[in-house]
């Protein structure tokens, strides 16, 4: 009997690699029959079934045979009938790799297409179930190489990200990203109050609110109270150091119909003011939400304006720049060269008071004398006059005249205006030259 000893099976199977194999097996004829096969009467027994084949793929079967030899002397053993071992045959089974996979000898082992694997390349590919979604439904149930499962949201909800297609690879992995259903029917529970416009979007809704309200849900009142007949400012001009004014009340309401509560400054829409400024306030309040608006304006109450006071010729007109709303005290001065005409004087105030007209009769008198006439004529009380009055040419520098025209007010009767220095001062002297 010969035993199957896989050493020798290896040893056979890698010379049929190199091509020797079939020289091997074509040789087993005869030629190993011992020269003693005649005379130890040696015959062989029928093959034996081929067995099973040792792989998958590119495996080996093998057969035996024995040898029935008659026990004369010198004949007791295998080989006395045999020089070599012919009592077995092996064969290649399946030398195929499956689905289409090719034999690479290099590596004995077989290169697969894609979608398949293993030694003979018999599995196919699978990714497995790549589960459900939320909010979704799957369909396609091949989850082996090349199925396709697809994905659709349930009704309100939309796709964001992932894939609605994804393919089993050779990787044994899907393509894509799985797929995220997104709740967006989100106005469905018209949250937006106050007939503010609902906006869908993903898992959360947008309101618009209408002026007045905010908040997520609309749900706050921001309105102020409204006012109308909010008056402006008043000027009144009077001649009396005492006047009444009228003025609109406003009104405040609420578009929300909550209650407002308004507070004045005055009592009254009517009250006697003397010259000067006056602010009027009304403060609205809606305690529902502790907004408020506001209305306010000033009155004014000033002397009547008067003409505007000509600039004398070669000369300047110098004023008060205080105050200048309830009066105007002016003076005449002359540059160096030039004087007033005879009849004039420098003292001569031109005052505009309450009532709206200068005192002294307006214009003021041009410098039209050249002033050499009166040195070649001194007359005492002209040179008199003329002290401390006189410039050198415009534009004038205004200190030396805005000091002279403060010491002449101080000393005036109009010394009312120049109570102090805050305001009564060389820089707020109005001088304009001519
Ligand atoms: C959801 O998808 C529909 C159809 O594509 C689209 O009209 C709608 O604007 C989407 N909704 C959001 C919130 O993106
Ligand atoms: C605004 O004042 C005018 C004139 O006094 C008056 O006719 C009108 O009704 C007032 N409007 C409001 C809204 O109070
Ligand atoms: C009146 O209001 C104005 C600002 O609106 C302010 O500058 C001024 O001081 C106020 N006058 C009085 C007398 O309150
Ligand atoms: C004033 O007159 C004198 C003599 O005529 C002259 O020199 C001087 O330049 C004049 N001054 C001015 C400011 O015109
Ligand atoms: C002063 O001069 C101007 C311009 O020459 C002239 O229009 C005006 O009538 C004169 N004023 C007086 C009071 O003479």
């Amino acid at each position: 009997m010969f035993d199957y000893q896989k050493p020798l099976i290896q040893f056979v199977w890698h010379l049929c690699l190199v091509g020797v194999c079939l020289l091997l097996w074509c040789s087993s004829g005869n030629a190993g029959i011992a020269d003693t096969w005649k005379h130890c009467e040696c015959e062989w027994q029928p093959w034996e079934a081929w067995s099973e084949c040792s792989e998958e793929c590119y495996g080996i079967k093998i057969r035996e045979r024995s040898v029935q030899l008659t026990q004369y002397d010198g004949c007791d053993e295998f080989t006395d009938c045999a020089t070599n071992d012919m009592g077995s045959d092996a064969a290649i089974c399946n030398s195929v790799c499956f689905n289409a996979g090719t034999y690479m000898s290099s590596l004995d082992t077989c290169h697969c297409v894609s979608g398949r694997y293993g030694r003979c390349c018999r599995n196919l590919v699978t990714c497995g179930d790549p589960g459900g979604i939320s909010n979704g439904r799957k369909s396609g149930s091949n989850f082996e190489f090349n199925g396709q499962v697809t994905y659709r949201c349930d009704q309100h909800h939309n796709m964001t990200g992932g894939d609605s297609k994804r393919v089993c690879q050779d990787t044994g992995m899907w393509s894509g990203l799985e797929p995220t259903c997104v709740f967006v029917n989100t106005c469905g529970s018209a949250p937006c109050q106050h007939g503010g416009e609902c906006i869908d979007g993903l898992n959360e809704y947008t309101c618009v609110c209408l002026p007045g309200w905010s908040g997520k849900d609309c749900q706050n009142d921001v309105q102020p109270p409204i006012a109308s007949n909010c008056s402006g400012d008043i000027h009144v001009f009077t001649g009396e150091t005492v006047t009444t004014v009228t003025w609109i009340v406003p009104e405040f309401h609420d578009p929300m119909d909550k209650g407002v509560t308004v507070v004045a400054n005055y009592d009254q829409s009517q009250y006697e003011f003397p010259w000067g400024d006056f602010n009027i306030s009304y403060v609205a309040t809606k305690a529902h939400n502790a907004m408020t608006s506001e209305c306010t304006f000033t009155i004014k109450v000033r002397p009547h304006p008067c003409e505007e006071l000509n600039i004398p010729k070669n000369g300047a007109r110098v004023c008060n720049g205080w105050m200048t709303d309830f009066g105007q005290y002016c003076l005449v001065f002359c540059s160096s060269n030039f004087t007033l005409p005879r009849n004039y004087d420098f003292r001569q105030w031109y005052v505009c008071g309450a009532s709206g007209h200068w005192i002294a009769p307006i214009p003021m008198p041009n410098c039209s004398v050249p002033v050499y006439s009166f040195m070649e004529t001194p007359d005492s009380q002209t040179t008199e006059k003329d002290v401390g009055l006189k410039f050198e040419a415009c534009p004038v520098d205004n200190a030396d005249i805005a000091s002279a025209y403060i010491e002449k007010l101080q000393s005036s009767e109009f010394s009312t205006i120049c109570p102090n220095s805050d305001s009564c001062k060389t820089e707020n002297v109005k001088v304009d030259c001519y």
